[in-house]
């Protein structure tokens, strides 16, 4: 049975001290109250060693947002996946849609970035998901197929194993508007399709993939209760207890 797991994007919001109540309102919530899913909250990098100190890593896990796509060195103002494992932190986040826009991460960029990831021992959530345009123009199955293959089918079976896919439409991610349930699975199932194709049924079968884009508690159930769905990688409603503990609940 592969994992079905709830993971928070915090992307650029709190200082560190709103950080570290967040952290801890959530770690008791979830200590009394045992989720039936892995919960994961991504952070920036500034608050992920102070966190790490409570957090109770069973029941939470913990990861960056990022990692350089260099070892170690003259890179200013770089955090290595070296530093990110240093601080206690377990997964991080790679190839989400901002840092290909904005940070103009390409494909390239970020197999290195997986490559150096795994080799420092971090789990890595890969995101993947089409624009407005591409899905417009019915596009997004080559659109995700394309960033598979380009920064994650070099790896071996084994290692692409540990990876957890997130399909997150680009028009939906922030905007309010979520893809349909049926509309999230069919291309969940296309996902899990490739992935079948390269590395067998089996490695598919395995395979987490989360979706995320406006995910809130309201609409969670119903995208999780669909086969391909094995949870969110959630943005907007991580950022309060109750909202992120309300889609962990879409599991009980
Ligand atoms: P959102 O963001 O939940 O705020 O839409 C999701 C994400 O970008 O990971």
């Amino acid at each position: 049975m592969r994992k079905k797991i709830v993971a928070g994007n915090w992307k650029m919001n709190m200082n560190l001290q709103e950080g570290i109540a967040l952290a801890k309102e959530l770690n008791e919530s979830l200590k009394a109250e045992k989720p039936n899913c892995d919960v994961v909250i991504c952070t920036p990098f500034i608050h992920l060693a102070s966190i790490a100190q409570f957090l109770d890593q069973n029941i939470i896990g913990l990861g960056a947002e990022n990692c350089a796509d260099k070892e170690k060195g003259a890179y200013t103002g770089e955090v290595s996946a070296a530093m990110v494992k240093s601080t206690g932190a377990q997964y991080v986040i790679i190839g989400h849609s901002e840092r290909r826009e904005y940070y103009k991460e390409t494909p390239e960029i970020l197999k290195e970035k997986v490559l150096l990831a795994q080799a420092n021992g971090l789990k890595v959530i890969f995101c993947i998901g089409e624009s407005l345009e591409e899905r417009e123009a019915g596009k997004q199955n080559e659109v995700v197929k394309a960033e598979l293959e380009g920064s994650l089918f070099n790896l071996s079976k084994e290692d692409f194993e540990k990876v957890v896919i997130a399909y997150e439409p680009i028009w939906a991610i922030g905007t309010g508007k979520t893809a349909t349930a049926d509309q999230a699975e069919e291309i969940h199932a296309y996902i899990r399709s490739v992935i079948a194709e390269k590395y067998g049924e089996e490695t598919a079968d395995g395979t987490s993939i989360l979706y995320g884009g406006s995910c809130k508690a309201s609409n969670a159930p119903e995208l999780f209760a669909k086969k391909d769905i094995d949870g969110g990688l959630i943005g907007g409603a991580s950022l309060k207890c109750a909202d992120f503990k309300g889609i962990i609940d879409a599991f009980n």
